[in-house]
This record gives C-alpha cells, structure tokens and sequence, in this order.
C-alpha cells in the first residue's frame, strides 16, 4: 500500500469462522476490493475475536488460512490494502488493554451481541466474551480509520469504539481518529432463502437457507430452487414480497441489473423460471471466486509472504499509536 496522506484510511475485519456466506460476500467482503484505490485499505482476519467462542483449534487455523485466501480471492489485492492475520500483530493485545482502561463495565453490558451470545453459550460466559468489544476498539483505533464498512449487527460496537477513543482523547488529549461507520451504496442485506424475514445466517439449521460462496453450482442451483416466495406469481419488488424481493436484490448485485429490467425480464414467466435464473446467475458470478480460492490454497508459501509482509506493515503502523498511547498515559519509555 501506497501510504498517501490525503487518502482516508479504512479498516474491517471479518472473523475466520467456516466459509462466507453469500451475505457476507455481498454485504461486506465484495466491496473491500473496490475500495482499494479510493482509500488506504487495512483488513484482518480477526482470530482473536474467534476465540471468545468456543473452537476447534486444527479448524480455527484452517479457517483463519481460508479466511485470508478467500478475501484475496473476492478481489482484496494485498499489493494495494494491508491484509494481515490480527493475532501476528501484538499491538492489537496492548492497545486492548489500555482502551479496556478507558471502558466502562455499564457500557460493555448493554452491548446486544454479548447478551445474545452469553444466553446462545451459558456455559461459557468469559471475559473475552464481554470486551470483544474493546478488542475491535483496538483494531480500529490502531490505525486511526477513517471509515470502518461494518454491518447493522456491528454499528452499537462501533459506536462504542467512538465513545471510548472521545474519551480516551479527553483524558489524556488527542491520539484517536472517531471512526466512522462506512455504509456501502449498494448491497442489500441478504436474507435467509428459508425465511425472508430472516438475515442469511450459517446458524440456521436448515441447509437450504444459506448459500456458501464456496458452494458448487449445482448446490447453488438447488438451493435457490427451493428458496421460498411469496403466495402470487409475479416477479415484482415489494415490501408484502420479501421472499421475492430478497431474491431480486441478490439477482441485481450480482447481474448489475436494476429491479424494472427484472420485472421486464420476467414478465410473464413463472417463479421457477425466475428462481433458476438466481441460482445460475449466482453461481456464474461466484465461479471466478471459486477458481482463485483453490489456487491460492494450492500456494500455501504465496499465502504465507502476502500475510506476513501484511502483519509487518500492519505492526509499522499500530506500533507508532500504541506507543504515543503509552507516553499518554504514563508508562516510562522502555526503549
Ligand atoms: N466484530 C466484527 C464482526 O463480527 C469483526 C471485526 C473485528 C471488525 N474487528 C473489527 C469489523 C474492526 C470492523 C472493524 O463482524
């Protein structure tokens, strides 16, 4: 990455979790290539935020690896953004710490995800748990983003990351850059094919309810033939048809078709037709993603130089923050 002064600086995460679902594709993972020449790019797989849940190891670390292939693969250049591994670089645990100092218990408990989370795992309501938070704080404020895409489920943790780097900011005086969240024009949310009503979720039991970017196409077919509509037959955007409307949204991202020229296509024709088209559509679409995924993963020292030159040029940046932080609040130079 080219650092230019006078690009705004952008940084997202996405947790190394199993495979993207097309809602994560369309939703955020898509657009970080865009953003590539517009803005200094810093994505992180997030591993350390994987952990407040249980894992597998042997699979956390086979799906931290995929995680980094396959944003490379939907179009993240690491020439172009820093793409790094968040547990190589140190800083993002240090400057955890200093932020959890400047974070208030009352804040950290009305935060949605971790009262959804701790009654989804009540066996294991841990600490990490609680102030991941903070620890996405860290990631964040590291790199004084400008601008940080994240989803609506994400938006109360951002706002939290603003509050803490204002406060930070006014007890010791200004280091932090206040995050903003970056809403992407296009890029509907994705619903379940299941229940419309639904996000697209890789939790929900039912198999044909979420499409996985790596899927075959005939898996994408299928699922797609299955999705559920709405009681008429008519392929037309509407609010009372959120089976249908989900699937045109889907069909317009990845075509680049808008909802009139669908309903013109369509006229006429059935929801079996119509739901065929999706399904092909997609699957066309996802094919480019699929080749270059399995050819980064047969290129495992590729793979390792772009994440380690990534966590270095990561680590040159959030070094210089986290050390101005520690000046800040008192700690005597160790070097
Ligand atoms: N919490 C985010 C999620 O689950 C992932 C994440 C971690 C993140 N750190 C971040 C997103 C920093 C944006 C910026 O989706």
């Amino acid at each position: 990455m080219s650092e230019q002064e006078n690009k705004k600086v952008i940084f997202s995460g996405i947790q190394p979790t199993g495979t993207f679902t097309l809602g994560n594709y369309i939703g955020a993972v898509s657009h970080w290539g865009k953003l590539q020449d517009e803005y200094n790019c810093i994505y992180s797989i997030v591993d350390m935020h994987a952990i407040t849940v249980r894992q597998d190891p042997v699979k956390l670390r086979q799906h931290t690896l995929e995680a980094y292939a396959l944003i490379m693969a939907c179009g993240v250049d690491p020439k172009k953004s820093i793409a790094f591994i968040q547990s190589h670089v140190r800083t993002h645990a240090e400057l955890n710490w200093i932020l959890a100092c400047s974070t208030q218990f009352g804040e950290l408990s009305r935060m949605t995800q971790f009262k959804d989370k701790s009654a989804k795992h009540p066996d294991d309501v841990n600490a990490g748990l609680f102030t991941y938070p903070v620890l996405m704080a860290a990631d964040i404020l590291a790199y004084k983003a400008d601008l940080v895409p994240v989803g609506v489920d994400q938006k109360q943790h951002l706002e939290l990351a603003r509050n803490v780097a204002q406060r930070f900011n006014s007890k010791y005086g200004e280091l932090f850059t206040v995050p903003e969240p970056y809403i992407p024009k296009v890029g509907a949310k994705v619903m379940s094919l299941q229940d419309p009503e639904k996000k697209m979720s890789k939790s929900d039991e039912n198999p044909n309810a979420c499409i996985y970017i790596l899927d075959e196409p005939d898996v994408i077919i299928r699922k797609f033939k299955r999705a559920v509509t709405d009681s008429d037959s008519e392929v037309r955007y509407a609010e009372d048809k959120p089976g249908i409307s989900n699937l045109m949204s889907i069909y317009s991202v990845v075509t680049g078709k808008d909802y009139a020229s669908i309903e013109r296509e369509f006229e006429g024709k059935g929801y079996g037709d119509f739901k065929l088209a999706v399904g092909e559509a997609v699957s066309d679409h996802l094919k480019p993603v699929r080749d270059e995924f399995a050819r980064l993963m047969a290129d495992k020292a590729y793979l390792k130089e772009c994440y380690t030159n990534g966590a270095q040029a990561a680590l040159n940046i959030s070094r210089k923050t986290v050390a101005k932080a520690y000046r800040k609040v008192g700690f005597v130079d160790s070097m």
